[in-house]
């Protein structure tokens, strides 16, 4: 069978490695030259951890080929559109990506009778596939939905840094269709695909599935944004600390241990730009929600609440050496798109510190966003030297080895902000002014 994929990002990159894995002839298509280039010469054009294997063997064996051009796609029985949806300026939808490659595809449709399927894997506000998608289709290809050529809704849910386990081992599978031929025929991949171990599925029309995706990164966002605010309530309360409270209600089966970590707010690709297009799609229907809006509010004042911490560690920032250990949105990722950290960043510009900055591995893109106006070091023992405070704003395993000795033996004044909450509060001794998010009690005392 041969698999068409349009838009080489994360979900579409993985998704056709891991295709290419199991025999699946891929080709992909993206109108990025370079991300091409790079693809065919094996290199993962983003870190991602298991890519390069998986890469390596669909490009040797053949089976996955890429190109610029959707001519490619020709002869191709199922084709997956893997575009990005950004954000526009008023926090809305763009869909000009999902429109453009609708179009492309459509000029396939034309000149195939093998009833070709579309399944739309980008995150879309719902309607889109109904109302956007499938009508490009039929006006430029000239042929009708259900009958010449068929579509789905297929969301995912990878996450970065395990975007291929999570293709391989998904919770659930999605399938929004109105057409049983089209249902049958992404079903049918799957169990191929899963080799009769198919996650569970669940089956409905375009919309719904298209609000699902929505639904479920709203809700993990919320989780982060509750917990979020107990930690500021815990900050308050001398003592004590949103780590238990979270292992607590964790136990708690209808509420579960995962996405309780506080922290600075979430960041990446996908819950800000979920969440902004959710909010103004519900406004488009009259059916805003003060909890839904809250949530982006609580997250946005994260940022805030680090630098207001920081200001008052170091009483005012100005000329102050503070350095940032971790620029990524989350660990296991060099991406730092929305990541609190690059906001952080710039808040403690505005206030004239000088900021010193290190991170495994998105050092060189953060270099694009601030040029020379801040200093990269090589290793976290080198970014803390002769600094004032430092800040900790990404999970990475190497900053959880690091030792109160470590910042008394090489800052200026050992003061730690722990906002990703990595290292053990009680390790610290008064000698260096510790303070972390959802910690109560400590910032006074020193
Ligand atoms: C997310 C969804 O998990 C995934 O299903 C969807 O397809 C894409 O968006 P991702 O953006 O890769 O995936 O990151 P995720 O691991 O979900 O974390 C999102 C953000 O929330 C990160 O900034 C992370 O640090 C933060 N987070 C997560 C917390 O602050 N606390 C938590 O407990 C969990």
């Amino acid at each position: 069978m041969k698999i068409g994929i349009v838009g080489l990002g994360y979900v579409g990159l993985c998704t056709a490695v891991c295709l290419a894995d199991r025999g699946f002839d891929i080709v992909g298509v993206d109108l990025d030259g370079r991300k091409i280039r790079m693809i065919r010469k094996c290199r993962p054009p983003f870190y991602e951890r298991g890519l390069d294997p998986l890469l390596n063997r669909a490009i040797s064996t053949g089976r996955m080929k890429c190109s610029n051009s959707y001519e490619n796609l020709k002869g191709t029985n199922l084709i997956f559109m893997t575009v990005g949806t950004p954000t526009l300026r008023d926090g809305s939808i763009d869909l000009s990506q999902v429109k453009a490659s609708a179009e492309g595809l459509a000029r396939i449709i034309k000149r195939n009778d093998r009833f070709p399927l579309v399944v739309v894997k980008s995150t879309v506000i719902p309607g889109t596939t109904g109302r956007i998608v499938k009508p490009i289709l039929e006006k430029q290809s000239g042929k009708h939905f259900g009958s010449d050529f068929g579509l789905c809704s297929n969301p995912e849910f990878l996450r970065e840094g395990s975007a291929i386990e999570d293709t391989l081992h998904p919770d659930k599978i999605v399938i929004g269709a109105e057409d049983e031929r089209s249902a049958k025929a992404l079903i049918s991949l799957y169990t191929s695909y899963y080799s009769g171990a198919v996650p569970p599925l669940v089956r409905t029309n375009f919309a719904a599935a298209e609000l699902i995706k929505y639904a479920n990164n709203a809700f993990l966002a919320m989780k982060v944004s509750y917990i979020n605010s107990v930690a500021r309530i815990c900050e308050k309360i001398p003592g004590s600390d949103v780590g238990k409270v979270a292992q607590a209600i964790g136990l708690d089966s209808r509420i579960g241990r995962k996405f309780l970590e506080a922290g600075p707010g979430y960041g990446g690709s996908c819950f800000p730009k979920d969440l902004r297009a959710l909010i103004e799609f519900s406004k488009t229907l009259g059916a805003t929600s003060p909890l839904i809006t809250g949530i982006e509010q609580v997250n946005r004042g994260q940022v805030q609440h680090v630098v207001s911490i920081a200001r008052k560690m170091l009483r005012g920032l100005r000329g102050k050496r503070v350095s940032i250990l971790g620029l990524a949105f989350k660990a296991g990722t060099n991406d730092i798109r929305e990541s609190p950290s690059i906001e952080v960043i710039s808040q403690l510009l505005v206030h004239r510190a000088k900021v010193i900055v290190y991170d495994p591995k998105a050092v060189e893109d953060t270099r694009r966003v601030f040029g020379r106006r801040i200093t990269y070091s090589p290793t976290a023992l080198d970014t803390i030297k002769g600094c004032d405070l430092c800040i900790i704003m990404t999970a990475w395993e190497e900053f959880k080895k690091l030792k109160e000795e470590d910042f008394l033996a090489n800052m200026k004044n050992a003061a730690v902000l722990d906002a990703r909450r990595i290292l053990n509060f009680d390790e610290f001794s008064p000698r260096v002014k510790f303070t972390a998010i959802g910690q109560g009690g400590r910032i006074n005392r020193t």
